[in-house]
């Protein structure tokens, strides 16, 4: 049977301003690619040029058949001086928005996703009690400049990001020193690195607070008063704007013993969170994998499971997974802003696609608001510490002239966000 989706469902992919744009020199990310010693594997440079070649990629996602678009704008950009503001920027990202007009795609825009400039880490970054006011007079901007362009906003990007680092590096500390022991040349690399790091943004290392990385109760709050204060000045300045943040959720699963492992995942993850939502339009859900929990707590994926790039289980059922248990503790419309996967095979890609939607059309025929899917990514892209060695996009591009080549994917998911492909058949 044919799975019909609303008819007024947002059908988009995702970007990120760093991740795309190119030469975003004045925020903390190029800084700390840039440094000698580095713990990325490669500076973003001009990434895929999409800060030149926006119009062009807006009018191929329209091709394709998508009506809608998720990108961030990069603060780092806007105001990159302390209460300086770009007004070519500003007016570039208004030309974002009207090619997102000119070709019938409805923009979702996210305003922090991850990146900061180096004048907010430099003043105590994602762990400072001044840093939602000066998140919340940078929304006021652009949403003053902007907001009627704007029907959705998503404040923060991941907001919880920093819980998911946290347990990753753990685990990966816990089985590097198992199988090796500490290994004193990695050791020393890092000293160096962080001294340098310390060094650029005139802090001591330790008071180096970017937004991806280990946080603090405190930080934590900070991190979620920004999202208060930006929603606040963002419904006095464009009350037309529905307003939301988006968070990373695993689809967390309990083994018979595993449940009360799982439970405190949920509470650190999402549940610990919830106050803040609360006046929030819509919530955004960002999923790629699920992660099972047993009477000994987390258990890795089988040996032998298929595994993304990114070393994930591929498990695309972890979405409706993850919205559901979205919807039975906050009943909000529901965005999936991110959801994808790394592989070189896109073949893997049109399968995963059609198992995440297949599982969120069900939810949907449950009475659960989803408005949109927005896939991660539209194209190929700078993953952060990665570099460009991970494979997200529904469309490749050659980096050396910076050519679009589209894969099957990103027919696939046009034909079914036309209506066409027949899901579930
Ligand atoms: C982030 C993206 C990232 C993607 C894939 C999400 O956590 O929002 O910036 O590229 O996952 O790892």
């Amino acid at each position: 049977m044919t799975k019909q989706f609303p008819l007024e469902f947002l059908w988009g992919s995702a970007t990120a301003a760093h991740q795309v744009e190119g030469n975003n020199i004045h925020s903390d990310f190029w800084l700390m690619e840039n440094l000698e010693g580095s713990i990325f594997q490669e500076p973003s440079k001009e990434a895929v040029d999409h800060y030149n070649r926006y119009r062009e990629d807006i009018e191929l996602m329209a091709k394709l058949g998508l009506n809608s678009y998720r990108f961030s704008i990069e603060w780092a950009r806007i105001e990159p001086e302390e209460g300086q503001f770009n007004q070519k920027a500003i007016d570039h990202y208004r030309d974002v928005l009207l090619a997102c007009r000119e070709f019938n795609l409805i923009p979702l825009v996210t305003l922090h996703h991850f990146t900061s400039p180096v004048w907010l880490i430099s003043a105590g970054g994602w762990e400072s009690e001044e840093t939602p006011q000066r998140f919340a007079r940078y929304c006021e901007k652009v949403m003053t400049e902007l907001g009627e362009y704007i029907p959705y906003v998503c404040t923060i990007n991941e907001a919880n990001i920093s819980i998911g680092i946290t347990k990753i590096i753990k685990r990966h500390q816990a089985q590097e020193t198992a199988q090796v022991g500490i290994n004193t040349d990695s050791m020393a690399k890092m000293q160096t690195y962080y001294m340098a790091l310390g060094k650029a943004f005139g802090l001591h290392p330790q008071q180096v607070h970017s937004f991806l990385g280990a946080r603090t109760e405190k930080g934590l709050q900070v991190i979620f008063q920004a999202h208060e204060a930006a929603r606040q000045v963002i419904r006095s300045v464009s009350p037309q704007t529905q307003v939301g943040i988006t968070m990373s959720l695993y689809d967390i699963q309990a083994l018979p013993g595993g449940e009360e492992h799982a439970q405190r995942a949920l509470e650190e993850e999402f549940l610990q969170f919830l106050p803040y939502f609360q006046e929030d339009d819509f919530f955004g859900v960002q999923n790629y994998t699920r992660y099972i929990y047993g009477p000994d707590g987390y258990i890795p994926p089988a040996e032998d499971a298929e595994k993304t790039q990114m070393g994930n289980e591929y498990y695309p059922e972890a979405l409706a997974g993850a919205v559901r248990t979205v919807y039975k503790h906050l009943q909000k419309p529901i965005i999936v802003t991110e959801n994808g996967v790394a592989t070189s095979d896109d073949q893997r890609r049109v399968e995963f696609i059609d198992r995440a939607l297949a599982g969120l059309h069900q939810c949907i025929a449950d009475g659960i608001p989803v408005k949109g899917y927005m896939h991660w990514s539209f194209l190929d892209n700078f993953e952060w510490q990665l570099g460009y060695s991970r494979t997200f996009g529904l469309v490749a591009v050659d980096r050396s002239t910076q050519a679009r080549l589209i894969k099957p994917s990103a027919a696939h998911l046009g034909e079914i966000a036309k209506g066409n492909a027949l899901l579930g058949q």
